[in-house]
């Protein structure tokens, strides 16, 4: 078992990163140590989803603070070195990304610059801050797959199922699937796994991989699929259903997906890459219709009448047809399984957007960025 002490978690006011966030400060009693959140609040990230985190674990309770946000941008070597050296950072969570298709298809530059280049400068401060070195520190550090690191030390990188293409109607991804990546998105996220890899083949680099299936949950920017569709059937606004409705994905409650990545954390080995996945394939179309009998049950609405808001629409440019996860190797080798029903997850997302209107009105207008410009100074 690692002792993580300095996590930096990169993207830490997003999605994914809140949740990891919360769950290592609520859930995780073996967490003893800090998490540096370094996140830029694109669009996606929202500084007010952790209030209660910074409140219980960060400034206020100086001098035992074990919470910290860097507001900043992982292509910013310059900034990276500053926080390895002012935290004393032993471990990267890297989540920080551009992550929604459809804006990569409309504007890939940011997909390039973050999931790309900020994943090439966060592997390349790594491994000089954590590289021993016994030569002249002024020199280039010696180049060898074999070379020494601070013990300890773990790079994780967070990934995505995308990365291995589109599936037929049979077959699951693997671990060794070829890379087959066809969007904008998942090129780019292909592209940052490779690095991850090379840095570990090449220099040494501690690292692990996860590449996971769609997650769903609380604080998901609603231009994905679910809260999208839960806060347009809320609103009583047309449900965009693209194409025929019937792409499959899988899906996974994102509890399940952070206690993966806890564990990989723990005890995964290095140099290896992982799936994780809900062994929950779904059309799109059925988890519409599901979250359309939830809905209508707790605002005590008419479900035929929800239905009939369903738009069949232009469909997504290159959209892979069937994401399906083989994920027996994370279960095997760490004895990670998801918990969570599919549908016991549902209905909580569910609930969730129905009782956090503030925290969408917030996220939609921008409005939380006032607090960051308090807080934090006018951006
Ligand atoms: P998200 O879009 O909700 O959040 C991304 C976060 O990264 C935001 O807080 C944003 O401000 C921050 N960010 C963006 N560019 C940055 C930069 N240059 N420097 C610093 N911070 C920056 O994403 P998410 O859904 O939480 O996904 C997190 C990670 O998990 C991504 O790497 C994604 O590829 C991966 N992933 C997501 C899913 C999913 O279903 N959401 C599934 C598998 C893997
Ligand atoms: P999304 O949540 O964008 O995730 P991803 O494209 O990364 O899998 O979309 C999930 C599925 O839902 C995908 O097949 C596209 C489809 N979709 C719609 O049909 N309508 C929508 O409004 C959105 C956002 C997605």
């Amino acid at each position: 078992m690692r002792t993580l002490k300095n996590i930096l978690v990169t993207g830490g006011c997003g999605f994914i990163g809140v949740n990891f966030i919360r769950r290592l400060f609520k859930h995780t009693p073996e967490f003893t140590g800090r998490i540096i959140n370094l996140d830029a609040l694109t669009y996606a990230g929202n500084i007010t989803s952790l209030q209660e985190i910074e409140k219980e674990f960060g400034i206020d309770s100086k001098p035992e603070s074990r919470y910290f946000f860097e507001l900043g941008d992982i292509c910013d070597r310059q900034g990276l070195e500053t926080i390895f050296a002012k935290y004393n950072i032993d471990t990267v969570v890297n989540f920080a990304a551009e992550s929604h298709v459809d804006r990569s298809i409309l504007g890939p530059e940011t997909f390039v610059k973050t999931n790309v280049m900020g994943t090439f400068a966060l592997l390349d401060v790594a491994r000089r801050r954590w590289q021993i070195s016994t030569g002249d520190p002024t020199q280039p550090l010696p180049v060898s797959a074999d070379a020494e690191y601070t013990p300890g030390v773990i790079f994780h990188h967070v990934s995505t199922d995308e990365v291995y293409g589109s599936l037929g109607e049979s077959g699951f991804f693997t671990e060794t699937s070829p890379y087959e990546p066809r969007s904008p998105y998942s090129a780019s996220k292909a592209a940052s796994d490779h690095l991850v890899m090379a840095w570990h083949h090449t220099y040494g680099l501690p690292v692990t991989l996860s590449n996971c299936s769609n997650n769903f949950g609380p604080f998901q920017f609603p231009e994905k699929l679910i809260p999208l569709m839960i806060i347009n059937m809320l609103e009583g606004k047309p449900l965009p259903v693209y194409g025929d409705g019937k792409n499959i994905r899988d899906w996974l409650y994102v509890d399940d997906h952070t206690r993966a990545i806890w564990t990989i954390l723990s005890k995964g080995r290095t140099g290896e890459k992982y799936n994780i996945g809900g062994e929950n394939e779904r059309e799109n179309i059925a988890i519409i219709d599901e979250l359309i009998e939830i809905v209508a049950e707790k605002i005590n609405g008419e479900p035929q009448k929800i239905r009939g808001t369903i738009q069949f629409v232009k469909d997504r440019p290159g959209h892979d047809r069937r994401y399906a996860i083989d994920c027996a190797k994370i279960k095997e080798e760490l004895g990670w399984q998801r918990e969570t029903p599919f549908e016991e997850g549902l209905a909580k997302t569910v609930e969730w957007y129905m009782a956090n209107t503030t925290w969408i009105n917030r996220i939609r207008s921008g409005e939380y960025r006032y607090w960051v410009e308090e807080n934090y100074g006018r951006r």
